[in-house]
């Protein structure tokens, strides 16, 4: 399993970093086979598998329910996890005791957490604490009632300074890794270069030191909306529905179960049966 330490050693020597998200135990077994280098349970789980809007309803214990199944399927390969909606803001033993629950229970080998500010102060506690952190500048999703709406970060010059401090401020709290998402390309480059520790971009260009996507939408899982920063390298959509439309043509008309499919009387071997 590659550590902090590898994923530093990997920005120092030019080798682009993957990051996958990733929220069930089979999801996460693919993606540890395909080879990626570390596995983020975003709370972008709210969207994409719960269904909500945003990610602010997602909850510590959905985190913690999906940590435990994605840390199940991929046992060699190191899982962030993202801090849900104000989990990490009222105070130092809250932000710790939340994070105890998605490294000590659930397993986790690092949280990730939004913002700058107070954040950073939290964040020192929690590396004080011995809790490696990822931090997420730029886009932050959690705080779509603020920008009002998902916006590109960082395209005025002041902004763009705003995030630059930020950032280095970020390594100078101890965070293992930064992820910016949805800024300009040559801002993202400046940030890269500024900061020893690696960079991982989302709609932040071609020159971080590695790349995150959102496992649906690498795939094509998902409701047909695919933001302009993403690659979709398969069409699961489509597989899937004719799987399924497929099973219901035959259910319909009388063509499965087959001969292969249905158990005889005393029978032995009943292999692969639920509970
Ligand atoms: O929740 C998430 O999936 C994320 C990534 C998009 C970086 O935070
Ligand atoms: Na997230």
């Amino acid at each position: 399993m590659k550590t902090t330490k590898d994923f530093k050693k990997m920005k120092k020597n030019g080798e682009q970093i993957v990051m996958v998200t990733a929220y069930d135990a089979p999801a996460a077994g693919i993606a540890e086979t395909a080879g990626v280098d570390c596995l983020l349970v975003g709370d972008s789980l709210g969207m994409v598998v719960l269904g909500y809007e945003s990610t602010v309803p997602v909850t510590l214990d959905d985190m913690v329910h999906h940590t435990k199944a994605v840390k199940r399927g991929a046992r060699e390969t190191f899982v962030i996890t993202d801090m849900p909606f104000l989990t990490y803001h009222s105070s130092r033993s809250e932000t710790i005791k939340h994070a105890r629950r998605l490294v000590q229970e659930a397993g986790a080998h690092a949280i990730k957490m939004e913002g700058n500010g107070d954040v950073l102060t939290y964040t020192k506690y929690l590396v004080d604490a011995g809790v490696p952190v990822v931090n997420h500048l730029g886009l932050t999703p959690q705080s779509v009632g603020v920008f009002g709406g998902y916006h590109v970060q960082g395209k005025q010059e002041s902004d763009a300074e705003r995030l630059k401090n930020d950032a280095i401020k970020t390594e100078e709290a101890g965070a293992c890794m930064l992820v910016l998402e949805c800024v300009p390309e040559s801002l993202a480059q400046q940030i890269s270069q500024l900061l020893t520790i690696p960079v991982i971009g989302i709609g932040a260009g071609r020159f971080t030191d590695g790349q995150v996507l959102v496992y649906h939408d690498i795939i094509g899982y998902n409701d047909g909306h695919v933001p302009k920063f993403v690659k979709q390298y398969a069409d699961i959509n489509e597989i899937v529905k004719n799987a399924i439309s497929q099973f219901s043509y035959d259910v319909k008309k009388r063509h499965f179960p087959e001969q292969a499919h249905v158990f005889q009387p005393l029978e032995t071997s009943v292999s692969h049966l639920y509970g």
